[in-house]
């Protein structure tokens, strides 16, 4: 079993990027076997298709991995790294650019979301985005994907470039590349906005009200819980009576990743209660996971010499990892190296 999944070092680490992926990732680590392993990394490459801030890339880089450190991922156990210290990413997008199509890219919903009616003025990295992710995971041969729901269409494109790369330039009994199981949790998949049910939680909303950051003091995630967007009806109690009310599934579906219930638990709880009851209730909660997360992510990001040590042990083993897969994809194209 080999592991792969990674994040944008863009932004804070949001309550959707832990509850529908890095807890997994913690999980899965803590649960592996020997002669498995996970690889976790900061896709700094992919924070190139959307206008950045080269100055401060590296202090998000390295704030980045201080909070996974903080939510669980061991660099002694994982392999913790940022992509842009291992070159091999790059260069597996450049060979898979060959075999990934036009049309498969066109009909990724993330690349119409972001690009809107202006596709014309979209940097061409937006749009070889997918290209770059499934060499990210196809460089290390993963089998396991763990990601939230919106990445779920971005690996199945993953999976189809392994699979016509090994029709096009592999014997049946020498593939190059492992077709990776995407991984996804079931009640957390898809945490959404605290100011709006029907859009995703995300690190790109200009509404710091629309998220809870793991590193929120106390007080700030109490205050965003209270203004969080809810309708004046009582909680339902059952599951069906919150068809139609998104912010109402949205809050008890976290309450219920959190507690590690099931949303009918949680309903046979709060059902007929306001959310002036089940509100504090889901804040405390949160803060009494949060909480150590933040306070260990504080004292973690203070010493950049550290993680800059973290990241380049990391890197080295990727590299390792990551040399023989793309020697054999060179060499099935045909390329001459040497
Ligand atoms: P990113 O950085 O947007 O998000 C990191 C992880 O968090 C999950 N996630 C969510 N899950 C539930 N609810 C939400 N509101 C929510 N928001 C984010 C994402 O699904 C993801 O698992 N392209 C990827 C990074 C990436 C990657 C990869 C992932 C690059 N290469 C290879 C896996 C394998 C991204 O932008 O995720």
């Amino acid at each position: 079993m080999r592991v792969v999944s990674g994040i944008q070092p863009t932004g804070n680490l949001h309550l959707g990027n832990y509850l529908g992926a890095i807890r997994n990732w913690v999980r899965m680590q803590d649960e592996m076997e020997e002669g498995s392993e996970c690889l976790f990394f900061l896709a700094d490459l992919h924070a190139l298709s959307q206008p950045h801030d080269p100055a401060g890339l590296r202090a998000a880089t390295l704030e980045m991995a201080a909070a996974l450190v903080a939510c669980g991922i061991d660099p002694d156990r994982s392999v913790l790294f940022n992509q842009a210290q291992v070159p091999a990413h790059a260069e597996l997008q450049w060979l898979l650019n060959g075999t990934a199509r036009m049309g498969w890219l066109n009909r990724m919903t993330q690349w119409k979301d972001k690009a809107g009616k202006n596709r014309e003025g979209q940097s061409v990295a937006l749009f070889t985005y997918p290209v770059l992710q499934a060499a990210d995971v196809l460089l290390y041969q993963a089998t396991h994907v763990p990601v939230g729901e919106d990445q779920k269409q971005h690996l199945e494109l993953a999976r189809d470039i392994a699979q016509k790369f090994n029709n096009d330039f592999c014997t049946e009994d020498a593939p190059v590349f492992t077709l990776p199981e995407p991984i996804i949790p079931g009640e957390a998949a898809r945490i959404m906005s605290l100011r709006d049910g029907t859009a995703k939680m995300s690190k790109s909303d200009p509404s710091e009200m629309s998220r809870i950051n793991l590193v929120d003091d106390a007080d700030t995630i109490m205050q965003k819980v209270k203004k969080a967007k809810t309708d004046p009806e009582p909680l339902p109690s059952e599951v069906a009576g919150l068809d139609g009310r998104p912010e109402a599934a949205n809050l008890v579906g976290i309450f219920a990743a959190l507690a590690g219930q099931e949303p009918a638990a949680v309903l046979a709880q709060f059902g007929g209660q306001g959310f002036g009851a089940f509100k504090p209730a889901l804040g405390e909660l949160l803060v009494e996971t949060l909480g150590p997360i933040g306070a260990r992510f504080r004292q973690l990001k203070e010493d950049a010499e550290a993680l800059d040590a973290i990241l380049a042990r990391g890197a080295a083993k990727a590299r390792e990892r990551g040399v023989p897969t793309l020697n054999a994809a060179y060499r099935a194209l045909g390329l001459v190296r040497h």
